[in-house]
């Protein structure tokens, strides 16, 4: 079924696991995404980045989509908007029955963070849907990785405490997109958040931490784990294998179903790593 994100994400945090959070861009990596779920008995978030949104032109057939795919699952599926910069498209999200979103105002600077995080927050709370934010910019998105970006504790309560939000996604030495998962996180800094932020954690960027750095910094108190790149990389993988292997392929059917059944055994795998 469809639930809330802080239906995942709550439980979670308190009781000190992983959940996780995956990126789709293709309708196939929606199913490979509740496939992985369903073989691991895990809840999931799934979400669409505004990127995502951009390839397609529109959120609407997608988002739509993901939605329908939530309803019909046999474990709890969030519908989660990812990395939005822009309210139109939180409002469209909203409509269509999402979870939660996520406002990214990190790459500006503190009061004018602060002050938009606070109208989505408030638009959104309206409507019972969650929120996220970034506070402290996690770097890699425009390919430019800034493992050193680091986000205070005291002001990300503060943050949290005057914009309302349900969780904080916060720079800890990962970075976007990369493809060696060798990132070094600060395990002391998390600690240090979670003593000091009252919501659930955010990590960004989790394709570049090995497994057991992952299974680490969840057990040094973060709560939502996004991972993207690393799934790509498998289904692509998936797909690359399966035209090496019969050239003469033409249906779609036959090399993207190798992709999505790769994505969804990575899934089931990565969901049983974020609870160490
Ligand atoms: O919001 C999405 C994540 O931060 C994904 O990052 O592609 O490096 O796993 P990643
Ligand atoms: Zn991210």
């Amino acid at each position: 079924p469809l639930v809330s994100t802080g239906d995942i994400a709550g439980p979670a945090a308190e009781l000190g696991t992983g959940c996780g959070a995956f990126n789709a861009i293709l309708l196939e990596h929606i199913s490979a995404i509740i496939e992985g779920a369903e073989r691991a008995g895990l809840p999931v978030i799934l979400q669409l980045s505004q990127n995502a949104v951009r390839y397609h032109g529109a959120l609407a057939p997608i988002g739509a989509a993901a939605v329908a795919a939530a309803r019909g699952a046999e474990v709890p599926v969030a519908v989660h908007l990812d990395h939005a910069d822009e309210p139109e498209l939180v409002h469209e999200a909203v409509e269509l029955g999402f979870s939660s979103v996520m406002y990214d105002g990190s790459t500006l600077d503190y009061r004018d963070n602060l002050q938009s995080t606070k109208e989505v927050v408030a638009y959104c709370h309206d409507r019972g849907v969650w929120v996220e934010a970034e506070l402290g910019e996690v770097g890699g998105k425009d390919g430019v990785h800034a493992p050193g970006a680091r986000t205070e504790p005291r002001e990300a309560r503060a943050f949290v405490e005057a914009t309302g939000v349900d969780a904080l996604a916060v720079a800890v030495g990962s970075s976007h997109a990369m493809l060696t998962r060798d990132a070094e996180l600060d395990f002391e800094l998390i600690g240090a958040l979670r003593a000091e932020v009252p919501v659930p954690l955010v990590l960004h960027g989790s394709s570049g931490v090995a497994d057991e750095h992952l299974a680490t910094a969840v057990r040094h108190g973060m709560t939502k784990i996004n991972i993207a790149t690393q799934l790509n990389k498998v289904f692509t993988a998936g797909v690359r294998e399966q035209l090496a292997a019969r050239p003469g392929t033409v249906d779609p059917r036959k090399y993207l179903s190798a992709g999505r059944e790769a994505m969804a055994g990575e899934v089931a795998r990565l969901l049983r790593v974020l609870r160490p």
